[in-house]
C-alpha cells in the first residue's frame, strides 16, 4: 500500500460546529462563531447573479475583489492575494515557507488549522505557552529556533477572544530571527476597536504578513473566501502554488459585494459589541466568568470540565449549540458566539436556570 508522507497520518481532522440537535426544533446555533445576521443582501443578489455565467471560467487573478478589498482597507491590490477561506491562506505558507525540519510556531490556545497545515507541509508544529489565556510574546520569542520559518496568532484568538497590543506586536515582529515570518491571523480583526489586523505593521516591515476572513464579519463562511496581505514577493512565491481558478465567480462576486457594503458590516459590528458585553455580564450574575472578548465569541470559564460538560449538556437540550473547547485544551470552557439578541437572551436564561438546577 502506498504510504502517505511524513506527517499527514499525524493529523486529527478539524471537526466543524454541530449544527442540528437531533429531534429538538428552533435550534440556535452558536458553534462556529458565524454572523446571526445572515450576509448581506447585496453579496446575496451578487451571488444569485453569477448563476448567468455558470460556463465561464472565474477570473484567475482576482483583481476586481482586490481592487475592492484595497479600496476599503487602504491597501495596495498587488499585495493582496484570495483564497478559499484564510484558511487556504495560511495553507499556502506553509507549504511556500515550511517543510521537513521547520518549525511552524504558534501558541498552545492557538487556532487547530494552524497544526494541520504545518503538518501537511511536513513541517513540525512547535506550541509556546500560553498563561492566562492571551498570546505571550515573550514565550514565543524564547520558543524561536534557527529552524523557525513561520510564528502564526490570531489576534484576537480563537477560542480565547484575547488579543495584544501593536507594541506587543512589533516587539514580536522586531525580535524574530532572520528568514521567519508572523503571520498575523486578522479572522476576528473587525470586531477589536480600533484594530486594522496588523495592516500597519505589515507595510513597514518585510517580515509580518496577514490574513483576513469573509467568514466572520461578512457572514460568508458557506462560501469560503479569505484574503492575505503582504510584501510583493511573498505575494508572488504564493501566487506559484495557488490554484488559478482557486475562486469561483460567484465568491468573487459576492465577495466584492459584501467587502463594499460597509452600512451591513458597521451595523453588525456595532450590534456585536453591545451584546458581547451584555451577554458577559449577565453570565457574571451567575458566576460565569469570562475574559472581555475582542471577538464575536465569548469563553465562558466554568469550575471544571464536568461542570462546563453538564452545562453544555443543558443548552443542548435548550436547543442551544455552543462548542467545547476541550479540543483547545480548554476543557472547562465553552465558546459561545455571540447571536442576536433573542440568541443571546436564551442562553442568558437557560445558563441561569442551569446555575439555579445545581443550587
Ligand atoms: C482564528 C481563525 N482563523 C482562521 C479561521 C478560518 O477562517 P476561514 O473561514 O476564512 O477559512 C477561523 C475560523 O474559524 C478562525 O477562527
Amino acid at each position: 500500500m502506498i504510504t502517505p508522507k511524513p506527517g499527514i497520518m499525524d493529523i486529527a481532522m478539524y471537526q466543524g460546529g454541530q449544527s442540528a440537535l437531533p429531534g429538538v426544533d428552533d435550534v440556535v446555533k452558536l458553534s462556529s462563531n458565524e454572523n446571526p445576521f445572515g450576509a448581506s443582501p447585496m453579496a446575496a443578489e451578487a451571488y444569485a447573479r453569477s448563476v448567468h455565467s455558470l460556463h465561464r471560467y472565474p477570473s484567475a487573478d482576482h483583481f476586481e475583489l482586490r481592487t475592492a478589498i484595497g479600496e476599503v482597507h487602504g491597501l495596495d491590490p498587488d499585495c493582496i492575494i484570495c483564497g478559499a477561506g484564510s484558511d487556504e491562506i495560511i495553507h499556502f505558507l506553509c507549504q511556500s515557507y515550511a517543510g521537513s525540519g521547520d518549525e511552524v510556531l504558534y501558541t498552545e490556545l492557538g487556532f487547530l488549522m494552524y497544526r494541520i497545515s504545518a503538518l501537511a507541509a511536513g513541517a513540525t508544529p512547535v506550541e509556546a505557552s500560553e498563561p492566562e489565556r492571551v498570546t505571550d510574546v515573550d514565550a514565543l520569542l524564547a520558543a524561536c529556533t534557527e529552524r523557525t520559518r513561520l510564528i502564526v496568532i490570531a489576534n484576537p484568538n480563537n477560542p480565547t477572544g484575547t488579543m495584544i497590543g501593536g507594541g506587543e506586536l512589533a516587539r514580536l515582529a522586531d525580535g524574530l530571527p532572520d528568514g521567519a515570518l508572523l503571520v498575523l491571523d486578522g479572522a476576528y480583526a473587525e470586531f477589536a476597536d480600533g484594530y486594522d489586523g496588523g495592516a500597519g505593521l505589515v507595510a513597514g516591515r518585510d517580515n509580518v504578513f496577514m490574513t483576513r476572513t469573509f467568514s466572520k464579519l461578512y457572514g460568508l463562511g458557506g462560501l469560503r473566501i479569505g484574503w492575505g496581505y503582504g510584501a510583493r514577493e511573498i505575494i508572488d512565491v504564493l501566487n506559484r502554488i495557488r490554484g488559478p481558478f482557486n475562486l469561483s465567480q460567484a465568491q468573487l462576486a459576492a465577495a466584492e459585494a459584501a467587502v463594499r457594503d460597509r452600512d451591513f458590516a458597521d451595523r453588525y459590528v456595532a450590534e456585536n459589541r453591545r451584546l458581547r458585553v451584555w451577554l458577559a455580564e449577565a453570565m457574571a450574575e451567575i458566576g460565569v466568568r469570562s475574559d472581555p472578548s475582542c471577538a464575536n465569541f465569548v469563553l465562558a470559564r466554568f469550575a471544571d470540565a464536568a461542570e462546563a460538560g453538564s452545562c453544555d449538556a443543558w443548552l443542548r437540550q435548550a436547543g442551544i449549540i455552543v462548542r467545547s473547547a476541550a479540543g483547545y485544551k480548554l476543557p472547562h470552557c465553552l465558546r459561545i458566539t455571540v447571536g442576536d439578541e433573542a440568541s443571546c437572551r436564551r442562553v442568558a436564561h437557560a445558563m441561569r436556570a442551569f446555575k439555579e438546577s445545581r443550587e
